[in-house]
């Protein structure tokens, strides 16, 4: 029931974000011998790079399809990464486990966002820091996930929208003041919105659940949001999505 994450082909997906992964394992601050935690993990856009700089990395995400697909890539990489199934929410490490914890457009999706956040403090070492990257809600993939969101029924009770990670106000409340933070873009170069819109509609676990749910609406309306999103008049695609980038001591 948890692998809405792991159906379609997550991978190649994530391969359209991997310079925020290095972008985010870049501010971190690892370094050498450091033990990171990269929570919610995926098929390891950050995790992998995290241990190229030999940290020793542990990658967490509920998503068993996507753990096994980050131990190929992994091996593939030659990197040694503990690669751990759990939920964010009741992370199954002992208390201050970590120099640092790091989460790229993964803890964003849990939905109790205090529970996350006093989880990921929990496990990190006092001295240690928490670093992640998050899409912006005024951002083109924040407007992305409301146009999708709107199709669907009301979000159950207690659900907190992901996209308030990408808030500075909401980070500040659930991680003090000392957040540091930047905004960064991913940029996205595709042969056509058509082939793009196809692309993700077979390819990204949350559309194709949006679409057994809701019919063919679900694909009419992304690619609608696609061409709307696109900045290029030459019928290919090309388009920008803000993420917020924040760092902070662990305090
Ligand atoms: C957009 S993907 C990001 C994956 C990866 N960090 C990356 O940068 O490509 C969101 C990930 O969050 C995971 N996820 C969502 N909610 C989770 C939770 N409560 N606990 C653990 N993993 C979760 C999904 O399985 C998925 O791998």
């Amino acid at each position: 029931m948890n692998d809405m994450w792991g159906t379609g082909d997550y991978k190649a997906v994530a391969d359209k974000i991997a310079t925020a992964g290095e972008q985010l394992v870049d501010r971190a601050g690892i370094e050498p011998g450091m033990e990171v935690l990269d929570v919610a993990c995926g098929t390891g856009n950050a995790t992998i790079p995290a241990a190229q700089l030999a940290a020793r990395v542990t990658g967490l995400d509920f998503s068993p399809a996507l753990l096994a697909l980050a131990r190929e890539l992994g091996a593939d990489a030659m990197v040694e990464v503990a690669w751990v199934e759990g939920d964010a929410q009741e992370l199954p490490f002992e208390d201050a486990s970590f120099d640092r914890v790091i989460s790229c457009f993964g803890h964003m999706f849990a939905p109790d966002h205090r529970r996350t956040a006093d989880e990921m403090r929990r496990v990190c070492r006092p001295e240690g820091r928490i670093a992640f990257a998050c899409w912006t809600p005024e951002g083109k993939i924040g407007g992305m996930f409301r146009t999708l969101g709107e199709l669907g029924p009301p979000p159950p009770e207690g659900f907190q929208s992901p996209l308030l990670w990408g808030t500075e106000d909401h980070v500040r409340d659930l991680l003090g003041d000392d957040v540091g933070f930047e905004r960064h873009e991913v940029e996205w170069s595709e042969p056509s919105p058509e082939a793009y819109a196809a692309f993700m509609s077979n390819s990204f676990g949350p559309m194709i659940a949006a679409r057994e749910q809701l019919g063919a609406i679900v694909d009419e309306v992304y690619l609608d949001w696609v061409r709307e999103a696109n900045e290029a008049d030459d019928g290919t695609l090309r388009y920008r999505a803000e993420y917020l980038l924040a760092a902070a001591p662990r305090g």
